[in-house]
C-alpha cells in the first residue's frame, strides 16, 4: 500500500450506552479509493463522523486517528478541514435556496479566507468533472434532482481541494444509471491524487471502484482485503452481493 494518508486504530464510538463502532482499524493509502461496506445501522456514518471529529454532541469517540502523519484525534473539525480532510455527510447539507454556483463558492470559502488567490479556479475543474452542474449553475440547489444534488455535494467538497475525501453513501436513493455515473467520476478522481474513503451499502458498486475494502458489521470490522478479493469472498457474496438479506439494489 502507498504511504497512508489516513490511519485509524482502536477507534470506538458510542452514543451514551449504545456502542456504534468498536475497535475499528483501517488505512487509506495516498491516492487510493478505500470502501467500507455494511448494512443499515452497521456504524458506517458513525465511523466517518468519528474520523472527521463531527459526531453529534450525544456521541463520543476514543482511539487513534492519524491523518497525513499527525494525530488529529483531539483536533476540532475545523482544523481537520483546514488540513485537507473533507466529509460529504449522509444528509448532503446543501443550501437549497442558493444557486449551484454559490453552493460551490461556499465550498471554497476557507481557501478564500486563507488568502489563496486561485481558489475560484477550482470551479472549472468541478464543472469539467460534472458538466451537468455547469449547465445548471444558476439553478437553485433545492430544485436539483437527487443525482445532481449528490454531484453538487461532491463538487462542493472538492472546492476545498481536499487530500482526503470521505463520502457517506453517495449512491443513496439514486437510480442505478446515476450510481454508475457518480462512481465513474469517483474513480476518475484518483488521477487528481485525492484519496477517497467511501462508505456504502451498495457493496457491488463500491467494490468495483475501490482498491481496498472493509466490511463493517454491528460496529466491528469483520473482514478486509483488496476489493477484488472481497468481491469474491463467499461471506461477502452471500450477505452483500447475492440475494442475501442485506441486498438493496
Ligand atoms: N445520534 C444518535 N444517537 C443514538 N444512537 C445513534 C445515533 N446515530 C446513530 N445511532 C446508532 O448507532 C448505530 C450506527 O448508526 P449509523 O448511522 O452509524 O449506521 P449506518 O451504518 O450509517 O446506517 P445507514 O446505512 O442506515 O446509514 C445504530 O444502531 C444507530 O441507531
Ligand atoms: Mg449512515
Amino acid at each position: 500500500m502507498p504511504d497512508p494518508i489516513l490511519k485509524v486504530a482502536a477507534l470506538s464510538a458510542r452514543y451514551g450506552k449504545v456502542h456504534a463502532v468498536t475497535d475499528a482499524v483501517l488505512e487509506v493509502g495516498a491516492g487510493q479509493i478505500v470502501t467500507v461496506i455494511g448494512a443499515n445501522g452497521a456504524g458506517k456514518s458513525t465511523l466517518l463522523n468519528a474520523i472527521m471529529g463531527s459526531l453529534p454532541t450525544s456521541g463520543s469517540a476514543q482511539g487513534e486517528v492519524v491523518y497525513a502523519g499527525e494525530r488529529v484525534s483531539d483536533w476540532a473539525v475545523e482544523r481537520r478541514v483546514a488540513g485537507g480532510m473533507s466529509l460529504v455527510p449522509e444528509r448532503r447539507e446543501l443550501f437549497a435556496s442558493m444557486t449551484v454556483e454559490d453552493n460551490l463558492l461556499l465550498g471554497g470559502f476557507r481557501r478564500y479566507r486563507a488568502g489563496e488567490k486561485d481558489w475560484r479556479d477550482e470551479m472549472e475543474n468541478v464543472f469539467a468533472l460534472f458538466p451537468r452542474l455547469k449547465e445548471r449553475r444558476r439553478q437553485h440547489a433545492g430544485t436539483l434532482s437527487g443525482g445532481e444534488r449528490q454531484m453538487l455535494a461532491v463538487g462542493r467538497a472538492l472546492m476545498a481541494k481536499p487530500r482526503l475525501l470521505m463520502l457517506d453513501e453517495p449512491s443513496l436513493g439514486l437510480a442505478p444509471r446515476i450510481v454508475r455515473e457518480i462512481f465513474h467520476i469517483i474513480a476518475g478522481l484518483r488521477e487528481t491524487g485525492v484519496a477517497t474513503l467511501l462508505v456504502e451499502q451498495n457493496a457491488r458498486a463500491a467494490l468495483q471502484v475501490a482498491d481496498h475494502g472493509y466490511v463493517l458489521e454491528t460496529g466491528e470490522v469483520v473482514l478486509s482485503g483488496p476489493a477484488d478479493e472481497l468481491a469474491g469472498n463467499p461471506r461477502v457474496v452471500e450477505s452483500y452481493l447475492g440475494l442475501g438479506k442485506n441486498r438493496k439494489e
